[in-house]
Formats: C-alpha cells, structure tokens, sequence
C-alpha cells in the first residue's frame, strides 16, 4: 500500500507529482505530501484525506524545483494525520523520505535513535529512516554529498528490517534522488531530461513509457534522464529499460463517471487480449515440457480476495478437464499452515497486481517445500513475476479502482486456458474435446462484449433494492465461487451486509437470516444444476425473499415462475458461464454504491494493493 512517487528534471516537480499521485491514490488515499527543493531549502506541504486535498494545499503555498517526491498514504503505524503523512523528515529537516511497507525493527531503531538524541514528530514506522540516514551521515565525512547520501542509505539499509520501498531527498544533493526497493514495489521511469521514481508505472506513463524494474535489495540514483542501479552488493548494474505499450488513455477513464465501470465495460478486450497470449502453449509458459506436466500430480492454488474467488473456479477447471487433484488456500492462510510435502507440485498464485504481501509469502513458502511456481498476475515486473518460476499475465491492462472486476475474468479464463492445455498434454482430454472446448473459449469475449450490454435492467433493479440491509447470494458448483465474488463485491464498494454461499447448504443455517424483502440474487444459467435452483428459489421465495435470477435465455421461462426478478447472460458452455454471470453482479455492486453515495473508485479502509501481511 501507499504510492510513491520522485522526480527529478528540468521542470517545476509540483505538477508532474501531483498528477503521480493521482494516479497513485488507488494505493491508498488517508493523506497524501509532497516535498520539493527550492533554492537549497525542502519546503514541504501535507494534508489529511485525497490527493485533491494535498493539490489545494500546495495550490497555496505554491513551491516551485525540479526535484520532489510526493506520497500517498495507506495508515499501517499511526492515525491518518498531517503529522504521520509522509514525507517525513531528520532532526534538521534537511533529509526527506517517501516509503511503502513496514520496518518491522522500527521501535527498537526508535527507542536506539531518542537516545542518540533525536527528535520524532510522527507514530509512523518511516521516520525513522530519516533519522537513521541522519545518524549515519554523521560519520561520513568525505566525499561529495552524493557519494555520502548514498553510503548513508546503504548503511541504513542494514540496519532496516522487513519489506520496504523508500525515496530520499537531500537538500545540499540537488538533481538527485534516491530510491531504495526491497520487497515493496518500486519502478522508475527514463524521460529526455528527466527520471521518475514511482510505486507503480501509470505514475509516470503519460511523459515516459521506458521502464526499468528493480530486483529486490537493489538502490537506484536517480538524476535527470539518468538513472544508476546498484545491485545488493554495491556494484553498479546494467539494466535495459523495457518499452510499456499499456497508453494512458487505457490507464484513465476514457469518459466513464468511475474507474470500475470503465473496467467492467473493458472485459470484452481484456479477454480478447488474455486468450491472445492463451494460444501459446501452456507447457511452455510453464518452463515444462510435456512429459513434466504429464507428470504433475498435484496442483496448489493460492490467493487473495477475488483473485482467491477465481482460484476457487480453477480448481473446478483443472479438476474436470485435466483430473489433477487441486487444493485452493487463502494465501495467508497457506503460509501458516503444514502443507504435506508432495512431489510434482505445482503451485499456482493469482494476483491482479503481483504486490500482494500474503500472496508473496505463500509462494516463498510452495518453493521452500520444493514446489514449482505459476504466477497468473497481470503487472509486469511485479515482484511475484519476478519471484516465481514462470508468468501467465492477464492482458487486461491498468486495473485502477480497488473493486476487481475485469482482472477476476481475465484470471478465470486464464485458469480455463491452463486446465484445457494441462488435460491434453497429460491425455485427460482428447485433441478432439480439447479443440471444442478451446472453440468455445476463443468465443468468449463475443459473449462479454453481448454481457455488458445489460448494464441497463440491473440498473433499474438497483432503485428497488438499493436501501436493503442485506444481500444473499447463492450459486452451485462453478457458480458458487461467483456468489462468494458478488457478495464481496457489494461489500467493498457499498458497505452493505452481504454473503454468498453454496446454494444446497442455505438449508444447513443461512437461510435464517432470509426475511421479507431480502435480495436474493440466484446463479442459475440453464444446465446440469438448473433444477436445482429452481428449488432453492421456491426455498427462499416461500421465506419472502425478493428472489432475482440470473440465468441464460433458455432458463428464463421457468426462472420467471419463481422470481420476482429475471437478469439475462448469454448461453457459453457451462464451464465459462461465470466469467459471464458475475458482470450483473459486478454492475449492481456499482449501482447500489452510486445510489448510497459513496466512494465507488475508493472506498473507505480498502488500498488496491495489500503490501503488507
Ligand atoms: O492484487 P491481488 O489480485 O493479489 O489482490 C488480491 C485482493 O486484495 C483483491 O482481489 C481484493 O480482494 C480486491 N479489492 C477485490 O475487489
């Protein structure tokens, strides 16, 4: 969580950091800083809330240099408050410091630096860093300030614990910046006459698309279209820079009123773009040759949040087409677990954006057990690309509003490309049921393109139901994992009660809590389980439930005889119907929140990327 970002240039820093944080404040958004040099002096502004907060408030102070870094602030150590915003400061409020992530040895540093004499302003764990680079440079005595910044961060990096990125900021070091990145996301951009420091590339993309990702321990200086990366051990490495083609139209709104509603209508694309890649062969992607994935016997899946959800449709999928046996574990529930050590793993990690602190964890702990490594993740040079064995990404580009909703399709078909390609090459499947089942997937961003025309009927659904206290919604099978998806979804962006559950166990306890009105939302595409849900809908009708069906064009004559409401999708075969059942879901999540008024793009207590544990 919280977004970093430095420039340093030719131009004022103050519009350029600004427009970074913005794009940043997906990350996190309680308080937002900027510090800027200006003729040898740090003048920073702070302030509580959004970016548009800071943006008044260095509106009136007005400072002007051509070397600043800016932060955006998701509270881990210390209350949302202009004195715990960053950027934070030495005792001589000469050395500033931007940072993401937690240093976990961060009291004992403290209570180490008070007695040296040194003055704290904030609770946050990042100060000290400021007064640590302070302490060290104290013993550096020659060479110029450069040189004596840098062997300061190097000295303070051995002394930090945990995951962490940070910028530093020297008053008497102008045109130059310090990044450091060790297990928290830092990148850096390559412009004419200017270098950007940033915790994700759409900071930075609108003025340069040449990216340079850093490895884990690694420091990077920073000068006017300049940059300079250290590895671990000091030495100076060369890294090329890598083009990004994502354009910034894609990364901004492009005339939709919120971020998730522009995503929800992008998935017909970002399928498209996925399956373009799927059509390579899987084995490859995977660094195994047919006989090794002949061999897999087991296959572990781990993640969080929705990407957990299209974990869950994943196992359903490798299960049945491929007949591994497929465990699926929350990511910090998999690192704190014993996990029986069996040969020919693989284990699986999905992630929108790679960053996910539980989800690394996980996957450190599948290779300490011998396992190979998958990431389906949708950043590049993410630090889980980076760590795993090999990468399948989501093509769905920049996923900007904290509720997923195009990244968890694009995983899901993704999780379908890799379960059809495992069961031909281990011979579950036959060339035969292999080129159906991979017709029907090539078919399927058609299919979303025809989905998100129902924008509309959920729309006018919501007015009805907006003011509910509480949401079911239930599924079976392949579906159930969507009912999980749709209820978190309400969740995060409208703050309503909601839960998802397996349709044949509401007879088991959930259905106490249906009352008169209560919005049942029913996953029902006609096929195998349809019958069945039609008995859960009587079910929940005859408690007075307000029963809303999402179901196929062949279901929806009998849907109507049990529901109060009938939400269509187009037919798919049954194994990709979720991919299309969850975009209802997905607008009523965003319709109820807009109707309650609240923050649809960035909602409270939620960061986009979860970088701590
Ligand atoms: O970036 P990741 O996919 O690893 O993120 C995992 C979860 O934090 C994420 O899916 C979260 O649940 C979303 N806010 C869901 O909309």
């Amino acid at each position: 969580m919280c977004g970093i970002i430095g420039y340093v240039g030719k131009k004022n820093s103050v519009p350029y950091i600004i427009d970074g944080l913005k794009k940043l404040e997906y990350r996190g958004y309680d308080s937002a800083g900027v510090s800027i040099l200006q003729e040898g002096k740090l003048v920073t502004v702070r302030a509580v809330g959004k970016v548009a907060e800071l943006e008044k408030a260095a509106l009136l102070a007005n400072p002007k240099g051509t070397t600043g870094i800016g932060h955006t602030r998701w509270a881990t150590h210390g209350k949302p408050s202009e004195e715990n915003s960053h950027p934070h400061t030495d005792c001589s409020g000469e050395i500033v410091v931007v940072h993401n992530g937690i240093i976990e040895n961060y009291l004992i540093l403290r209570t180490k630096l008070i007695s040296l004499g040194h003055k704290f302003k904030s609770e946050t764990d990042t100060e000290v860093i400021a007064h640590l680079i302070e302490e060290n440079l104290k013993h550096i005595r020659t060479g110029a300030p450069e040189e004596r910044l840098l062997k300061a961060v190097q000295k303070t990096n051995k002394e930090i614990a945990g995951a962490f990125a940070y910028g530093v900021m020297w008053a008497r070091t102008p045109d130059y910046l310090i990044g450091v990145k060790n297990q928290s996301p830092l990148v850096v951009g390559i412009g004419e006459n200017e270098s950007f420091l940033a915790s994700d590339v759409p900071a930075f993309l609108q003025h340069t698309n040449k990216v340079l990702f850093l490895d884990e321990g690694e420091v990077v200086l920073l000068r006017p279209g300049q940059v300079t990366v250290l590895d671990k051990t000091g030495t100076e490495k060369k890294v090329k820079p890598v083009k990004i083609s994502w354009d910034q139209k894609t990364a901004e709104k492009g005339g939709y009123d919120h971020f998730m509603l522009k995503e929800i209508y992008d998935q017909p694309q970002a399928i498209e773009d996925t399956l373009r890649t799927a059509r390579a062969d899987f084995g490859k992607i995977l660094g195994l040759d047919t006989p090794a994935l002949r061999g897999l016997q087991n296959i572990h899946i781990i993640a969080c949040g929705t990407a957990y959800h299209a974990g869950l449709v994943g196992k359903y999928y490798i299960e049945q087409f491929a007949g591994i046996p497929v465990s699926v574990d929350l990511a910090s529930e998999y690192k704190y677990r014993s996990v029986p050590h069996k040969t020919k793993t693989l284990a699986i990690a999905i992630s929108q954006s790679g960053e996910t602190a539980d989800t690394i964890g996980a996957v450190k702990k599948a290779q300490e057990l011998g396992f190979r490594t998958l990431a389906i993740c949708n950043v590049l040079g993410s630090t889980l690309t980076r760590i795993c064995d090999s990468t399948f990404f989501t093509h769905c580009g920049p996923e900007i509003s904290v509720a997923s909703t195009k990244a968890f399709t694009s995983q899901i078909t993704s999780m379908y490309a890799l379960a059809i390609s495992l069961g031909l090459a281990n011979g579950n499947l036959s060339k035969s049921s292999f080129d159906k089942l991979h017709r029907e997937l090539m078919r399927l961003s058609k299919a979303m393109g025809e989905t998100v025309r129902q924008e509309y009927p959920v729309r006018h659904l919501t007015r009805k139901i907006y003011k509910a206290d509480r949401f079911i919604f239930l599924g079976r099978h392949v579906n159930f994992p969507i009912a999980l998806e749709g209820a978190l979804k309400l969740k995060e962006v409208s703050y309503r009660s909601a839960e998802g559950f397996a349709a044949g166990e509401i007879k088991h306890g959930p259905i106490s809590i249906i009352d008169k009105g209560t919005p049942v939302f029913m996953l029902m595409p006609q096929g195998p389980l349809f019958e069945k849900m039609l008995s859960a809908c009587q079910e929940c009708r005859a408690r007075g439930a307000f029963v809303v069906t999402i179901t196929t064009p062949d279901g929806e004559k009998e849907a109507k005889s049990v529901s109060d409401k009938v939400l269509l999708v187009p037919q798919v075969n049954e194994y990709l119907q979720p991919v299309l059942n969850v975009v209802p879901l997905q607008f009523l999540a965003y319709w109820i929140a807009k109707r309650l008024g609240c923050d649809i793009d960035q909602p409270r207590n939620l960061a986009k990327s979860v970088t701590v544990e």
